[in-house]
């Protein structure tokens, strides 16, 4: 496939497991127990979509649910992405869907407001943000915090008017979810590809370990692969 038909992730190994990438316009999962790298590798795949094409930098937006935009900020500032900056240079979104739920006033213009949470007002902001930056890429991390009010078929709903939504808007985006979540069984349904990432124990040590359990539309790597979380993000241990 070429570079028009994948979108590629910002880690190299990883695009070579899904020979070059993810299919474009498409929704992938990234599943896993806390700390095991999700908003992390979500963080690569925005940022490689910025820096990667200087000539044609695709924007990004990044959904905001499980933590405060500044914490997200910082945390991306020891890897070396400046998101303040690339905000500034409108090429990236940050929706604050965080603090209004917690009743704290939200600092960024794309807030979801106190008292205004539901998976509707997020995806009209979503919608917003990609319309104000023609964004190409979208993060929501975590999906699961979306849904969490949601049960059984109105949450199924949810889950199809989220994807309805997202292949409407030509978006090629990762959701990130916890994996021990009830109810995560439907967006993996909705998802075209699904990325695992787990922990193994050995003696004295816990490693981390990334799999790709589907990816339509193309082949991909069926290996499990060891890796870290370095000065650069996530290394692949291939
Ligand atoms: N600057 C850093 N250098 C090395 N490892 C880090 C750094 N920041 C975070 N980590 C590691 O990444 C983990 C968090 O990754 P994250 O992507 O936020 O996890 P998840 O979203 O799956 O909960 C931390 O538990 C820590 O082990
Ligand atoms: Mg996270």
């Amino acid at each position: 496939m070429s570079f028009k038909e994948k979108c590629n992730t910002g880690i190299r190994e990883l695009d070579e497991m899904l020979i070059g990438g993810i299919p474009r316009g498409r929704t992938i999962l990234v599943e896993g127990p806390p700390g095991t790298g999700k908003t992390i590798l979500a963080l690569h795949f925005l940022v490689a979509g910025i820096l990667m094409y200087p000539k044609h930098p695709e924007p990004g937006v990044l959904v905001c649910l499980d933590e405060s935009p500044n914490d997200l900020i910082r945390e991306a500032n020891a890897f070396g992405w400046d998101l303040q900056r690339l905000m500034e240079l409108r090429q990236l979104i940050i929706i604050d869907a965080f603090s209004g739920r917690l009743g704290l006033k939200p600092d960024l213009p794309f807030a979801v407001p106190v008292g205004k949470f539901s998976t509707d007002t997020v995806m009209s902001r979503i919608v917003e943000a990609q319309q104000d930056i023609k964004a190409m890429r979208l993060v929501v991390d975590p999906v699961s915090a979306l849904l969490d009010e949601l049960e059984g078929e109105e949450r199924r709903k949810a889950v199809l008017r989220l994807s309805a939504l997202l292949s409407r808007q030509s978006l090629t985006t990762i959701l990130t979810t916890e994996l021990e979540k009830a109810g995560v069984g439907v967006e993996r349904y909705a998802a075209h590809g699904l990325i695992r990432l787990t922990y193994k124990e050995a003696d004295t040590k816990v490693g981390r370990r990334l799999r790709i359990v589907k990816m339509r539309e193309t082949m991909h790597s069926m290996d499990i692969i060891p890796f870290e979380i370095g000065k650069k993000g996530i290394e692949l241990k291939v």
